[in-house]
């Protein structure tokens, strides 16, 4: 049986098929929990017991909680809101040997190539509108099957089996239609908008896996569906957030795009969004820069952002003694050169958090002899320093179009953020912090 967390996990992420459409998704659950949006180009006034938003670009947002305007720090979750993809090209139609009509893209991120291959797919994104030289944004979701980038046959390529190098611009183009589609997709796109085609001036567009998520296994203990990286800590966080209570701290839930082209936009993890939106709070409640940077002091973020469980079929490519497995709780992900920001000190504040709440964690390194992903939370830090612990969920297949975790790790995940946003976490003096309910 499908648990309840499962499914609401995966019909968020049939909503959220781009970044756009997963800040939408985060959205509408605050506003129906009551949460107001803030804008950044207006001032804030916050009150006591308040839970508002704040977004940028459309594809960051930032959820937070006044617990007290005496607060005693931020608690912050991080996670991402993109995944890797194909953007859709200006001038996208690519008209083949008069009879097939295909569309230009290019790589978003580093996908696993083979896994775009012979699956229904469609486009998303936001389309810019001009009215009378003001311009409005559109979110469009094609609900059809319209696309797909066929495989070459066995026969036209006999080596296929034992490896294949994927060309961006020859191999992953994918089909839209006959010669018949020609100039159809433009069309298509204003049309789904609701607007006329000479209205629309500018896209940003990207195809996304049709397949719908599943749950299987013989006891119903995995959940297979596209973006689980980094969907699942983004859903999961904004529960959490919405579970919880605090008397004391700022509740922060941040949820950042671009983390998977490096972070360096304006509403990235190394762009000034959290440093300015965690000012402007201080600010607020009329606090002065002292204020904030004690605050920061007492501070503690969790970046969240799924691991690489132990690989059935390839065991030994995982570390030799931090192997981690999907149902089995938590992983804490460590890294020497601090691609992980983990330390000593905030694993055990983690692990504290976690132990209050039944919730088991595990360990996660990459092999020394393997390089890992890189991941929020150290970016981040270059503009909030705080401490700040690297989490995730075990998962299969990173960056497939269609991943695998497990499905009892999904309230693991609530339950462990709950704890976190639900305790104050007060740090007395540099290295000795309390835990109190
Ligand atoms: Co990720």
């Amino acid at each position: 049986m499908c648990k309840n967390s499962t499914s609401q996990l995966l019909s968020f992420i049939k909503n959220s098929p781009t970044c756009f459409h997963t800040v939408e998704s985060i959205r509408q659950m605050l506003c129906e929990n009551g949460f107001c949006e803030l804008s950044e180009n207006e001032s804030w006034n916050l009150t006591e017991g308040g839970k508002y938003f704040v977004t940028r670009n459309r594809s960051s947002i930032i959820a937070f909680t006044v617990g007290s305007i005496d607060y005693s720090g931020f608690q912050i979750v991080a996670s991402h809101s993109d995944s890797p993809t194909f953007k859709v090209k200006e001038n996208a139609e690519i008209s083949v040997s008069d009879n097939y009509i295909q569309l230009n893209t290019e790589r978003y991120g580093g996908m696993l190539c083979s896994t775009w291959l012979d699956r229904p797919l469609s486009v998303a994104g936001r389309v810019i509108e001009n009215i009378n030289g003001s311009i409005k944004t559109h979110l469009v979701k094609v609900d059809k099957d319209l696309l797909l980038i066929p495989n070459l046959a066995i026969h036209m390529n006999r080596n296929a089996n034992d490896g294949v190098a994927y060309n961006a611009q020859v191999d992953m183009l994918p089909l839209f239609g006959g010669i018949d589609a020609k100039g159809k997709f433009a069309e298509l796109i204003a049309e789904e908008c609701g607007i006329d085609k000479e209205r629309v001036v500018s896209t940003d567009l990207f195809l996304y896996n049709r397949m719908p998520g599943t749950v299987w296994g013989n006891d119903c203990e995995f959940v297979s569906a596209p973006q689980l990286d980094d969907l699942e800590c983004a859903f999961t966080s904004v529960k959490a957030l919405l579970n919880s209570k605090n008397d004391s701290a700022i509740c922060v839930c941040g949820v950042f795009d671009n983390e998977e082209v490096g972070s360096g936009t304006k509403q990235g993890a190394a762009s000034t969004f959290l440093y300015d939106t965690l000012t402007r709070i201080n600010y607020a409640l009329k606090k002065d820069m002292e204020y904030y940077n004690r605050a920061v002091a007492s501070s503690f973020m969790i970046s969240a952002d799924n691991a690489h469980a132990v690989h059935p079929n390839h065991p030994n490519l995982s570390d030799p003694t931090n192997k981690v497995y999907m149902n089995k709780g938590i992983v804490i992900k460590y890294n020497a050169n601090q691609k992980y920001t983990t330390d000593a000190v905030s694993a055990a504040v983690f692990k504290a958090i976690c132990e209050k709440a039944n919730v088991p964690v595990q360990s996660f390194t990459n092999r020394s002899d393997m390089l890992g992903g890189s991941t929020l939370g150290n970016i981040s830090n270059s503009k909030v320093s705080l401490n700040t612990v690297d989490i995730g969920l075990a998962q299969l297949a990173m960056h497939s179009s269609y991943e695998t975790a497990g499905t009892r790790d999904i309230d693991y995940m609530i339950d462990g953020l709950t704890s976190f946003y639900s305790h104050v976490i007060k740090t007395n003096s540099d290295g000795f912090i309390e835990i109190k309910e």
